[in-house]
């Protein structure tokens, strides 16, 4: 049987990724997670379920978070995607990937990328966030490792390093 996701002719979709301007060849339904990790090469971003209840694809378009793997790539096109890959500034690790370090935040590391950036557009909108409000913004990230209390504690900090500079 076709894929449905290979039923339309492929095109050319560009969008911004990380600050760059990126132009693909893609089907249009393709999933924006698949063009991200093959064509691009931004293998930051993982596939858990596939289904949307995961959370470990998830990016940030036009500053919203959103699961990469329920994104059609022409619904990307025109948009502005951050992906992990374009948290830190070249050695220099972003305030949450430090703090996630610093507190065992990351184990096996397939959900953190995701929940660095949920905590990352949590943040943005939320910078000092209670305990409450953090455990609701990552509420869509699952992680089989840490038991979830390590995570916390790593946006906690960061909140707080923010809020000292
Ligand atoms: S892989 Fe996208 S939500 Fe799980
Ligand atoms: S660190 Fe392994 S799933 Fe979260």
């Amino acid at each position: 049987m076709t894929d449905p996701r290979r039923s339309l002719a492929k095109s050319e979709i560009s969008f911004t990724v990380n600050g760059e301007l990126r132009k693909v060849r893609a089907y249009p339904m393709e999933r924006l997670l698949d063009v991200l990790r093959h064509q691009l090469e931004l293998t930051g971003a993982k596939e858990g379920c596939g289904e949307g209840e995961c959370g470990s694809c998830s990016v940030l378009m036009n500053g919203a978070l959103v699961n990469s793997c329920l994104v059609p790539v022409l619904q990307a096109a025109a948009t502005s995607i951050v992906t992990i890959e374009g948290l830190s500034s070249g050695e220099q690790l972003h305030d949450l990937q430090k703090a996630f370090l610093e507190w065992g935040g990351a184990q096996c590391g397939i959900c953190t990328p995701g929940m660095i950036l949920a905590a990352c557009h949590l943040l943005n909108g939320k910078p000092n966030p209670t305990l409450e409000e953090i455990r609701e913004g990552l509420s869509g990230n699952l992680c089989r490792c840490t038991g979830y209390s390590q995570i916390l504690e790593a946006v906690q900090e960061a909140a707080r390093r923010r809020k000292r500079a």
